[in-house]
């Protein structure tokens, strides 16, 4: 949900800023801007739409100036017009934000009795004018960031140049992350360390109500009370992941692709191949002694953390407690003791599902993170971290994180099994040895089905409208599958239990929706396979996902049955991920789609 940037440098910085937005772009595509102070004159360009348009800009009018922000948007107030678009200033003030100021609308209201014009319909302006009121009252620039940060309400991370303190960038978070750069002679600002992985892998965090000065030779940082406060630096991941697309047409189709590497190695993390268990060390959650567990993520981790359920249920025998984090976090319900916390975020940053953490925080639970970002907030917030070691995932739709995700969960319900005494240890061995065997699957699979699905996604494109069927942890696929559809093709999708069928959802089936079931021959198959007779019957177009034994017994007409190596029911969700994904992919690019970036949607969502 937008990203931020700032330089205090010894050289040009516009094109350094626009490099860091660049890898900034996944959190906000509706404009993007950048100012820099020359000379003593804050100046600015700002373009709607991608990155790229920005560029154009400044390749026909260049910013001069060693200190500079930057800034790329996800529009929340007002429309994505170049007027919206930041940096936003007022009488030599100039300021990029991330995030929502929920009380912009007294406070403007406030100013404009006191004179101010403003110039946009965003509510990041009033920061600029309550920052430029002090200074006008004779306030230093750090005078008046402290007086104007304890009046905003909501969630920020803010970057600030003043014109006439042209050597110095002020920064304040509360809720979105900051992190400050360190480089040789040079200071950066910006909203992860992946941005600044170019410049700097010396990066020092804010916390929660922090704000900072930076200048080009280091950093004062305040806290929320406005007292100066020490944070450690530490060395950044993130410098070490080159974000490029090797030789993929998109992010999403390298990320499908990296995804037999990478849950490879996030399963290498928690499993010992050789002595066949899992790694109990991992767990770092009093598993045995827990009554229940309650899980909470969105979107795409919410599915993942749906599967979840099913997995600790099953193999622990500990009742989870699930919901998604918008919900979560307000639904106030009660957490007796004997409860753990599980959160799930590939970002770490998504505001609903920190607000739930800290909600159950709050309610002093032992709390763990399935999460990718090792350094992100709701990492640094958890007692328990379980790292997805997908590497950075910069495709929208979230896809290697997913199946990553996957690969942590089984493995968390399995050594949770194995500490409640529910799982034995023949029967973790046969998992342990199944879940050796999904690199190798996703390898397989995607070779296999991949020629097939480009032909079948050519004729879903044409559609408007698709169903996803599943049973069992089939189920959350279905709505994983239905997702990734509709967030990067457009075409509409709904994922439902396939028993559900016949409580509704069957009246809109005829030849225009075709229906997607996803049936691994497991304990469901024979009754998907009914639910399946029940959509023939009304003449509705199947394709059925499916293994050998599966499509041996399917007697049944489909438009197209794709048929993947059977896969033991720990591994199956995995392995059946990927033809959802690879429908969604080739059917959007089909469709000409923007793939990585599709329209209104961020990668890191820091507002609710
Ligand atoms: C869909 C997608 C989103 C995210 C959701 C949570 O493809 O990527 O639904 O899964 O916004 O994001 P994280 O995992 O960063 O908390």
């Amino acid at each position: 949900m937008c990203g931020i940037v700032g330089i205090a440098g010894r050289s040009e910085v516009a094109p350094r800023l626009v490099d860091a937005l660049k890898r900034l772009e996944y959190r906000g595509y509706d404009s993007a801007g950048v100012a820099t102070i020359s000379s003593g004159r804050l100046d600015r360009r700002r373009a709607e739409g991608k990155l790229v348009n920005l560029e154009e800009r400044l390749d026909g009018e260049p910013l001069p100036g060693t200190v500079g922000i930057g800034h790329t948007r996800w529009a929340t107030h007002g429309a994505p017009t170049e007027s919206n678009a930041h940096p936003h200033f007022c009488n030599g003030v100039a300021v990029v934000h991330n995030g929502i100021i929920e009380n912009f609308a007294p406070l403007r209201a406030e100013l404009i009795a006191g004179g101010s014009v403003f110039h946009s319909q965003t509510d990041t302006e009033v920061v600029a004018h309550l920052l430029a009121g002090y200074r006008t009252d004779g306030l230093t620039p750090r005078e008046a960031m402290g007086k104007a940060v304890p009046q905003l309400e909501g969630a920020y991370a803010l970057a600030v140049l003043f014109e006439d303190e042209p050597d110095m960038i002020l920064g304040a978070r509360s809720g979105p992350p900051l992190a400050v750069g360190h480089g040789k002679g040079e200071m950066f600002l910006g909203s992860d360390a992946i941005a600044l992985a170019p410049f700097t892998d010396e990066i020092t965090y804010l916390e929660d109500g922090d704000w900072v000065v930076i200048t080009r030779d280091g950093l004062e940082i305040y806290d929320e009370g406005g007292s100066r406060v020490e944070r450690a630096s530490q060395l950044s991941q993130g410098a070490a992941y080159v974000v490029d697309k090797g030789n993929h047409r998109h992010f999403m189709e390298k990320e499908i692709h990296e995804q037999p590497e990478v849950v490879s190695n996030t399963l290498s993390h928690y499993v010992d191949f050789a002595e066949g268990r899992v790694k109990l060390e991992a767990a770092q959650l009093d598993f045995a002694n827990l009554d229940r567990l309650a899980m909470s993520a969105c979107g795409t981790a919410y599915y993942a953390g749906l599967i979840g359920k099913y997995w600790f249920e099953r193999f622990a025998r500990l009742p989870v407690e699930i919901d998604v984090a918008s919900e979560f976090r307000y639904r106030e319900m009660p957490l007796p003791g004997r409860m753990a916390a599980l959160f799930i975020s590939q970002s770490g940053e998504t505001a609903d599902t920190l607000a739930s953490l800290r909600y159950c925080r709050a309610n002093n639970l032992s709390i763990g993170a399935v999460v990718n970002v090792r350094e992100s907030t709701i990492a640094r917030e958890s007692d328990a971290v379980f790292p997805t070691l997908a590497g950075p995932e910069i495709g929208v739709a979230s896809t290697k994180a997913f199946t990553c995700q996957l690969s942590v969960l089984a493995a968390l319900a399995m050594i949770a099994g194995r500490a409640r005494g529910t799982l034995s240890a023949e029967d973790e061995t046969d998992m342990v040895q199944a879940l050796v065997t999904a690199p190798r699957l996703f390898n397989e699979v995607i070779r296999a089905i991949e020629p097939q699905i480009v032909t079948l996604s050519r004729e879903l494109a044409r559609f408007k409208d698709v169903l996803y069927l599943g049973r069992g942890t089939s189920f959350p696929l279905a709505l994983e599958g239905a997702l990734k559809l509709k967030e990067i093709s457009y075409i509409h999708a709904e994922g439902y239990a396939a028993g559900e069928l016949k409580h509704g959802p069957i009246a809109l089936i005829d030849e225009n929706m075709p229906v997607i079931v996803i049936a691994p021959h497991d304990r469901h198959f024979d009754k998907t396979m009914s639910n399946m007779q029940e959509v023939a019957a009304r003449g509705g177009q199947i394709i059925l996902i499916t293994d050998e034994k599966g499509a041996a017994s399917a007697s049944i007409d489909t438009m197209a049955t794709i048929t993947v190596p059977e896969a033991a029911e720990i591994i199956a969700p995995m392995i059946y991920s990927l033809p959802i994904q690879l429908i969604a992919y080739h059917t959007a690019v089909f469709m000409g789609t923007d793939v990585d970036q599709p329209r209104n949607l961020a990668k890191s969502v820091t507002v609710e």
